[in-house]
């Protein structure tokens, strides 16, 4: 089931969501999004992706992951192989490419595959299964980093 990021308490409804029998998870639906060409005046239809649309799918993967029974596909703002092994460690168990296709052709998924398994290589993994949530809530080093309360904590101590 393809999820939209706007549910007030998303972990509650994952579960319930898996306890009807829910298998997987697709996080998160990018809703039609036209934007305004203000020189030609003309609505722009097709408004694609970039990776700064991958951190809230980031956080919510991290905060869902080994929580939910479920499996989790990520969809949203994935472009390079860095985006994929950053959803990878999140806790996705797929990541779903439509904008960077778009925008490279297809053959782009086999520059993506390539550099993965040149990064895993270098950083002497030895599969995903070992990467996919290293970074999740439950096992990142610092899990409030994923909590709303730590913006407080962030702009208290902000200085410039
Ligand atoms: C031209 C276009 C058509 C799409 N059509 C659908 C659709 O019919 N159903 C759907 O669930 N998502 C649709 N999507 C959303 C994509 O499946 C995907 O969730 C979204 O583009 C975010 O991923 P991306 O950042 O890799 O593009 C469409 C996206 C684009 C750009």
């Amino acid at each position: 089931m393809k999820l939209s990021p706007f549910y007030s308490s998303l972990v509650h409804f994952a579960r319930r969501l898996a306890e009807v029998g829910v298998d997987g998870l697709v996080i998160f639906n990018r809703f039609y999004q036209p934007d305004i060409d203000v020189e030609a005046l003309e609505v722009i239809r097709v408004n694609l992706s970039n990776s700064s649309e991958l951190l809230l799918r980031l956080r919510w993967l991290a905060i869902l992951s080994g929580r939910v029974n479920a499996s989790l596909a990520v969809t949203g703002g994935i472009h390079t192989h860095f985006d994929a092994i950053k959803a990878l460690m999140a806790g996705a168990d797929a990541v779903q490419m439509v904008s960077a296709l778009l925008e490279h052709g297809p053959e782009y998924l086999r520059t993506i595959q390539e550099h993965l398994a040149q990064w895993l290589e270098e950083h002497e993994y030895e599969s995903l299964e070992q990467m996919r949530g290293s970074m999740n809530m439950q096992n990142c080093p610092n899990p409030s980093a994923y909590e709303r309360a730590n913006y407080m904590q962030m702009l208290q101590s902000w200085s410039v």
